[in-house]
């Protein structure tokens, strides 16, 4: 049984394998305490854990010290206003302008699974956690404030084989007066800073993005978070606590991932008695929501992982968390299509011969997925015009997206298109038709951004409109494949549909009518393969990932730089999510050459795909490509399927790059290896290998990508040593191998595991 509850003494226990998670009401007010999170434990009753004083500590025995005790105790949802002067979880405004609100416990119940609560993130129409009723289990602790007319649900899911928790909030009006949700947090998590803990965060920018920061917790805030409508390059919802000992392989880690994709706030807060509050939710930033009696509000789910191995043990629970229990696509566990993007290829610079002059090379090679990006609609040459104009612009494609559809089906390719749905340019039909469907403040200029503004999406008729036009065109057009785009940050964020009273409510409600109208996408059309895009990888977030099965990572392709965003990504999402391309060298964002084969390798990482004109690349690299697209297909289910070892970080050593996917059952493995910079004077370098079976026995292949392109020095000494010869997993994972050394910065090699 994985929640184990003590009625009399009032203890929450939640068990999942390795990991538990106990909650303990005290005092006869009902201040409900976080009193463990970590490492499996037998006992339940460790309510000592909570004690803040040696003399009585709370406030039923000692009143007179009730602030002291607010401020310290570890409340597992915290209020505001009342002596806890650390980061709140909940706070309101009512109608005299009061604020204060102290939740404490009233009753709980348990379910089966993880229903669809009336309160919960699924049924307000968010991403949710899905799973069947035999993998978890659901407690529901019902806090409550009755002065404030507040009730609170607090959702716990609990899975048996996963250590994960995923929470969630609902706040209810049980008053008949309207009151305003100010905060409302989805997480909420107390861990002592003994031993010294390191908070760890996934800051970016474009082209740049999920960089991850590891710094010691000090005294005050640290605090992560997007007000820019989207989750944003600059900071990505998750941040991870480790002990400052912890590495890859061993340590004790907490992971907090928020499943939401707007505005968000993770904020650890290390106070004067060494105790770090971690809250995690929607931001508050600009956020109020009205409640009128008998109303409630749900907040997203945000998953919780323990790993007491690390943070590899932590990134491969998300990984099957996400891979199991969030992405829904029928595609998640299957082949995707290799895929050749027009972008980086001819940005607005095509007609529907070049095009189809790109596809032909590309399907001659055995690419299977043909992508028009930008600039195929309205009058677009430039990105200064016609967002929201959803057709053809017939000068350059004369017979629309269906002729260009039809000839790449003749091709034997799939067809997929390019969308920006959220977007309108001033300069379109759409906003000349509609100038109040764009966010604005009446009598205020509209901050452009990339020429563009952003749609109302938290009105119905303009979803509906824009629905309208993309989902018609999927069918006349044949589409296959859709990526939708986002390019830019929430600016006068103002809603023309809704009262003075409402507009804190906008941003979220923008991000509500984002998943409805992705939901209405994927359910009208559910064999469209969905990838998700913004300006690279700005909204890379588990919410996005219920909707589609990959995102498209970065729009930096140069192998060096996709090495640290991957890294980043991969902390907490798998790899069958992250797209990733091949392009042309010098590569446009950083101008670095890098070998076609290492592009290749780097990309193997993700949904591989081409985003380059493949008429223009070299007869070698035109052979190439069918090769390396038969290894993305050799690999496939191992990649998507397996679990992911990070063995070493360039960002760390600036030498050398290296991660590793083994099979599930153990018998498969693939490892690669990117010396970004050669050193000289330099021996050949241990690499140990993780995740194996000890007890099994491997040949190790070195793969060559190409076989008309020699293997370069190191990767050809290191295939004649392995040839022929087995190696146990033990030997592999504790002596590990002696990659050899090699000239030439940015080589790669690939080495495949397989179990005799
Ligand atoms: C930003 C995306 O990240 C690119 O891949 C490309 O689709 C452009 N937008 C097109 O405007």
């Amino acid at each position: 049984m994985s929640i184990f509850v003590d009625e009399k003494k009032r203890i929450f226990k939640l068990d999942s394998k390795n990991a538990s998670y106990v909650i303990s009401v005290v005092d006869k007010e009902g201040f409900v305490g976080q009193a463990y999170y970590g490492a499996k434990i037998a006992d339940a009753d460790v309510a000592y854990m909570l004690k803040t004083a040696d003399y009585p500590w709370t406030p039923e025995r000692y009143n007179r010290e009730r602030v002291p005790f607010m401020d310290y105790f570890a409340f597992e949802y915290a209020g505001y206003g009342s002596g806890d002067y650390r980061p709140s979880c909940v706070e309101i405004r009512d109608e005299h302008g009061a604020t204060a609100v102290n939740p404490v416990y009233k009753s709980f119940k348990l379910h089966k699974g993880k229903p669809e609560f009336e309160g919960g993130a699924a049924k307000a129409g968010m991403p949710a956690v899905f799973a069947s009723e035999d993998e978890c289990q659901t407690l529901e602790l019902i806090l409550e404030d009755a002065a404030a007319s507040v009730e609170l649900s607090l959702y716990y899911t609990v899975f048996d084989e996963l250590d994960a928790i995923i929470k969630s909030v609902c706040i209810r009006n049980t008053g008949k007066k309207d009151f305003f949700v100010t905060k409302l947090m989805s997480s909420s998590m107390t861990l002592e800073n003994e031993p010294s803990l390191d908070i760890i965060s996934l800051p970016g920018a474009w082209a740049r993005e999920r960089r991850i920061q590891r710094q010691k917790a000090m005294y005050g805030s640290f605090k992560a978070g997007s007000n820019r409508g989207i989750s944003s390059n600059q900071s990505s919802p998750f941040m991870a606590v480790a002990e400052s000992t912890a590495t890859q392989r061993e340590g004790n880690v907490w992971g907090f991932s928020l499943i939401y994709s707007g505005n968000h706030e993770i904020e650890a807060f290390l106070n004067a008695n060494d105790s770090l509050r971690v809250t995690m939710g929607i931001g508050s930033d600009g956020f109020s929501w009205k409640l009128s009696g008998g109303e409630f509000f749900a907040s997203p789910e945000a998953a919780l992982v323990y790993s007491g191995e690390g943070l590899g043990g932590m990134s491969r629970t998300y990984h099957d968390l996400y891979r199991g229990h969030i992405i829904r696509s029928k595609y998640k566990f299957m082949d995707r299509p290799v895929l050749l993007n027009s972008w980086e290829a001819a940005y607005f610079d095509f007609d529907t011969e070049k095009l189809l002059g790109i596809a032909r090379e590309a399907a001659a090679r055995k690419v299977e997925l043909f992508v028009l990006d930008d600039g195929w609609f309205g009058k677009r040459n430039s990105d200064d015009c016609s967002l929201g104009d959803w057709y053809a612009n017939e000068e350059k494609m004369p017979g629309g997206l269906e002729r260009l559809g039809e000839e790449v089906h003749k091709l034997g390719m799939k067809f997929g298109v390019w969308f920006e749905p959220e977007m309108v340019n001033p300069d379109s039909d759409l906003y000349r038709a509609h100038p109040d469907w764009a966010l604005h403040v009446d009598g205020r200029t509209i901050s452009e951004s990339r020429h563009q503004l952003v749609l109302d999406y938290s009105r119905k008729e303009v979803r509906d409109f824009i629905y309208g036009m993309i989902s018609s065109l999927v069918r006349s057009a044949g589409i296959d494949y859709i990526k939708w785009d986002m390019n830019r940050n929430l600016t006068e964020v103002w809603s023309a549909a809704l009262p003075a009273d409402r507009q804190g409510e906008v941003f979220h409600r923008y991000v509500l009518g984002v998943y409805d109208i992705m939901n209405r996408l994927v359910t009208d059309f559910p064999d469209l393969l969905f990838e998700n895009c913004s300006s690279g990888g700005a909204r890379f977030d588990a919410g996005m990932l219920y909707y589609s099965p990959q995102i498209w990572c970065s729009d930096d392709t140069d192998a060096v730089e996709r090495l640290a965003v991957q890294e980043g990504t991969a902390l907490v999402f798998p790899l069958s999510t992250m797209g990733a391309h091949v392009s042309v060298c010098p590569n446009h964002v950083t101008a670095r050459s890098t070998p076609f084969e290492t592009r290749a390798m780097v990309a193997l990482a993700g949904t591989f795909g081409y985003e380059l004109d493949m008429t223009k690349l070299s007869d070698a690299d035109k052979n190439a490509v069918p090769q390396q697209i038969a290894a993305y297909h050799r690999f496939g289910s191992l990649m998507r399927e397996g679990d992911y070892y990070r063995l070493q970080s360039y960002r760390e050593n600036n030498l050398w790059d290296s991660w590793m996917v083994v099979a599930k059952d153990k018998k498969t493995a693939l490892v690669t290896v990117v010396q970004v910079m050669t050193q000289p004077s330099r021996k050949s370098r241990r690499l140990r290998f993780e995740g194996l079976d000890s007890e099994k026995q491997y040949s190790i292949e070195v793969v060559q990508l190409d076989k008309d392109t020699p293997l370069h020095q190191g990767a050809e000494a290191d295939r004649d040593e392995f040839a022929g010869r087995t190696f146990s997993g033990s030997t592999l994972m504790n002596a590990g191998i002696m990659v050899h050394r090699t000239t030439g910065d940015f080589q790669g090699t690939m080495y495949c595991l397989t179990a005799k």
